[in-house]
């Protein structure tokens, strides 16, 4: 498999996917997110693979969230397809490989990227991981499932608070908050989860694709949920508070937002 923006280690029953573009924070453009989906899709397919770790590239990031230079000057119908497409192509995808799928998360994972490393099985972080949903200082919503996976990890009170403050969180409290399973120094992290993805391995792979349909059914009364977050996220994109947003971000400055 050859892509454009990630890379694939294989190694006996065990994949390594690595979002490739360090010089981005690894951020998620559409083409990136189309080689993911096909990425999975393919690997979920290969009865070899028994085991999938998803990173980025570099020491700085897993991924520092969705591309804001692609999606600045997109239309409200434009943002929901964004939103609606990325969830089924990928985040969807991911949350129901049949093959388990960890996130090490060895750096920022901010907006797309926390929103990434939550549809995973579960994640281990580096002890550098800065995590958030940074969106609303965009003027955007969490998308890709994010206001439905992170009161779901951690609860809504948390969740609120970290959405509402666009803030980040350091390693130590997304352990804390079980957002994460372990923390460890950066250069432990693959080995760590190629420890725990060994330990998948011997099991039955079948009776794991079946535990995951089993635990991830009980999540499953949230249609209305991820519907309500696509359309929001959509609206969005038709406000003056968007439009700052954005371009602050682009022009390097603090947004003063309108509230309209
Ligand atoms: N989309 C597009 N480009 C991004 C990006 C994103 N989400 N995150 C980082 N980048 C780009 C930067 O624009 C910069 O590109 P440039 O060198 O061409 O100017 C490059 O990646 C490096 O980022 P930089 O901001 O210079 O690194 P930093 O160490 O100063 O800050 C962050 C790191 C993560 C705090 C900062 O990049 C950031 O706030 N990113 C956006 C986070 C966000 O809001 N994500 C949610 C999007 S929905």
């Amino acid at each position: 498999m050859n892509f454009e923006n990630i890379l694939i280690e294989l190694n006996s029953s065990l994949a390594t996917v690595i979002i490739n573009r360090p010089k981005k924070l690894n951020a998620l453009n559409r083409a990136t997110i189309k080689d993911l989906g096909k990425a999975f899709k393919t690997l979920d397919k290969d009865k070899t693979i028994r085991a999938i770790i998803l990173t980025g590239s570099g020491e700085k990031a897993f991924v520092a969230g969705a591309d804001i230079s692609e999606f600045a000057n997109y239309s409200v119908k434009e943002g929901k397809e964004l939103a609606a497409k990325g969830q089924l192509a990928l985040f969807n995808l991911i949350e129901n490989l049949s093959t388990p799928v960890i996130a090490a998360v060895n750096g920022f994972a901010l907006g797309g990227g926390l929103e990434l490393a939550m549809a995973c099985h579960f994640r281990i972080a580096s002890d550098n991981a800065k995590m958030g949903l940074p969106e609303v200082s965009l003027g955007v919503i969490p998308g890709y499932g994010g206001t439905q996976r992170l009161p779901q990890l951690i609860g809504k009170g948390r969740a609120m608070e970290l959405i509402m403050s666009a803030g980040m969180i350091n390693a130590e409290k997304a352990l804390s908050y079980g957002l994460v399973n372990y923390v460890v120094p950066q250069e432990e992290l693959l080995p760590l989860c190629n420890k725990i993805a060994g330990k998948i391995t011997n099991n039955s792979p079948v009776a794991i694709s079946y535990a995951i349909k089993a635990v991830n059914a009980g999540f499953k009364n949230n249609a209305k949920g991820f519907e309500t977050e696509i359309n929001a996220f959509g609206s969005c994109f038709g406000t003056a508070d968007f439009r700052e947003g954005t371009t602050a971000f682009l022009e390097k400055r603090k947004a003063e937002f309108p509230g309209t």
